[in-house]
């Protein structure tokens, strides 16, 4: 195994985007980010220097960080934040996972342009099961604001309303032909007839699941979250903000130009969305001459799927399986119901009307189990549990939702107004747990992305209405259940899942539209250490970010 050491510069560089030049936060002066390729069983040591004005910490996103949790990453959760002219290096090992991850910023909403590619290839002398691919190719997903990121959330959060939604989708960085000004802002990703290439499919938006399709060509789904699946054929696929799904295309189809096109997911109705497509082309390179430089043959397109068409998204989720037979926990010890959703509060009395621009005067808020996630601010969840800081968060978040009700639509009006709280939810090591997550449609029904960091986790079933431990137990996979890192929960739905508290720590789980996360939709795991030194936490680094 080796190791790869990196340095990342956190600086702001001159990016030009849709006619408009920004002073946009980068690493290395890149948009997006350095690709990190390594070996499953190497390890990374990536130096991060802040030179911008902002606070900054990375997350390596779907790293089980095993032992490791002080390098995860999440401001205030395992670190205090970066602060300009500091640095701080992360340290950890690869073990046993291979595929696509990513990383990116943990800070407010800088990981809107702060995040590139982590591509895991199998432990040296091992290969792919599947056939070698000729090619590789990162294919991430993002999303464009013309305004500084930063400010578009900081608004938010002054008026209590929704955010101001983003100005293009992006593949690799570029909108595409399709958006203004953007005819050179298009990335081309060539084949040759007869290749087999794989793509390394990330959804790095912050706010939006994304649709992708290629013309005429059907994608080999192999992998996803850096775990292999047991492959399957689509025209299209569909990611939650944070998932990563790896794809097969071969260049089966006369020598052209085809468009690769991403557009919205929009499960929630009501919610704002932008209705653009982004583009890339894949490009034959024994294509007709003109092609070459792009100018004659208009790419061919390929016909998307409607923004509200969640039958898609859930024929393809339903096709998800392990590649063999898995060990999912069979015993539980801890089963828990954690409901997923937006929230309303009540103008608070020493706010203006200016303060309270949600619905009927309202501001924006979301929960877990009706506790809105509020970070520390002057210590991390981590430091205060290793070094036994009290006052930093409490241990009583609830294992249940606080009233028993019909979430779809029927919701107590109660509970629309979560409750603030830095609460976690502590786990013995080596516990088996169960977590049924159920959308509570407050507001809207949507389709919310939970991540959980430090864990991969097998997603046993899915469903919509209200979970029904009577009947829907019985449509459980126990056998081979994808294992993830994200699961998107079907809109109006519930998904349930499982894993075993294998390592210490303090984890964050929360929706990976950042705009959730901003409202609070988040909680933590408290992992307590084991018996034996193997299964304890390691010390802090000594050049931990002091808080
Ligand atoms: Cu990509 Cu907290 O996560």
């Amino acid at each position: 195994a080796k190791i790869h050491h990196h340095d990342f510069v956190i600086q702001a560089t001159p990016v030009k985007r849709l006619c408009r030049t920004h002073n946009t936060i980068t690493v290395n002066g890149m948009y997006p980010g350095p690709t990190l390729e390594v070996n499953n069983g190497d390890t990374l040591v990536v130096k991060v220097t802040n030179k911008a004005r902002y606070n900054v910490t990375i997350h390596w996103h779907g790293i089980r960080q095993i032992r490791t949790a002080w390098a995860d990453g999440p401001e205030f959760v395992t670190q205090c934040p970066i602060r300009p002219g500091m640095s701080y290096t992360y340290r950890f090992t690869i073990q046993g996972q291979e595929g696509t991850l990513w990383w990116h910023a943990h800070s407010s909403w800088l990981r809107a342009t702060v995040y590139g590619a982590l591509i895991i290839h199998p432990t040296e002398g091992s290969s792919y099961p599947f056939p070698m691919p000729k090619r590789e190719t990162p294919i991430l997903l993002g999303e464009w604001w013309d305004a500084n990121p930063i400010d578009v959330v900081r608004q938010a959060t002054r008026t209590g309303a929704a955010p101001n939604i983003s100005d293009a989708y992006t593949i690799n960085g570029q909108p595409g032909d399709l958006y203004n000004c953007s005819s050179q802002d298009t990335t081309i990703v060539p084949i040759d007839s007869g290749e087999t290439h794989l793509l390394r499919v990330i959804n790095a938006a912050l706010n939006q699941p994304l649709f992708l399709k290629v013309a005429n060509h059907r994608f080999t789904v192999v992998g996803a979250d850096a775990s292999y699946l047991k492959p399957f054929t689509t025209s299209v696929i569909v990611l939650g903000p944070g998932q990563t799904t790896d794809v097969l295309i071969t260049g089966d189809q006369p020598p052209s130009r085809y468009y690769m096109a991403g557009t919205a997911y929009a499960s929630a109705p009501n919610a704002p969305f932008d209705n653009t497509t982004t583009t890339a082309i894949l490009e034959y390179k024994s294509a007709p001459c003109p092609a070459k430089n792009g100018l004659s043959i208009k790419p061919v397109m390929p016909s998307l799927p409607a923004f509200n068409d969640t039958a898609t998204v859930t024929a393809f989720t339903k096709k998800f399986r392990s590649p063999r037979k898995v060990e999912v926990p069979t015993e539980i010890d801890e089963s828990l119901f954690f409901t997923v959703g937006l929230g309303l509060n009540n103008c608070p009395k020493n706010f203006n009307s200016n303060q309270c621009q949600g619905p009927n005067g309202t501001r924006f808020t979301a929960s877990m189990n009706n506790v809105s996630f509020v970070l520390p601010s002057n210590f991390s969840l981590l430091q205060a549990h290793h070094q036994g800081i009290p006052g930093v968060f409490t241990t009583d978040f609830p294992a249940n939702p606080p009233l028993k009700f019909d979430y779809t639509g029927n919701v107590s009006r109660s509970l629309w107004q979560p409750v603030p709280g830095t609460k976690v939810y502590k786990l013995k090591y080596g516990s088996r747990v169960q977590i049924v997550l159920q959308d509570t449609s407050i507001f809207t029904p949507e389709n919310h992305p939970i991540h959980i960091h430090g864990y991969d986790f097998y997603i046993v079933a899915e469903g919509f209405g209200n979970f029904n431990p009577k009947t829907d137990t019985s449509k459980f996979n126990l056998v081979d259940p994808p294992l993830r890192n994200t699961v998107g929960v079907p809109v109006g739905g519930w998904a349930v899942i499982r894993f075993v508290a294998d390592n210490p720590g303090v984890w964050l789980m929360h929706c990976h539209l950042d705009v959730h996360i901003t409202w609070g939709l988040a909680t933590a795991f408290l992992v307590e250490n084991g018996v034996g030194e193997l299964e304890a936490l390691e010390a802090p680094p000594l050049d931990l970010p002091p808080c």
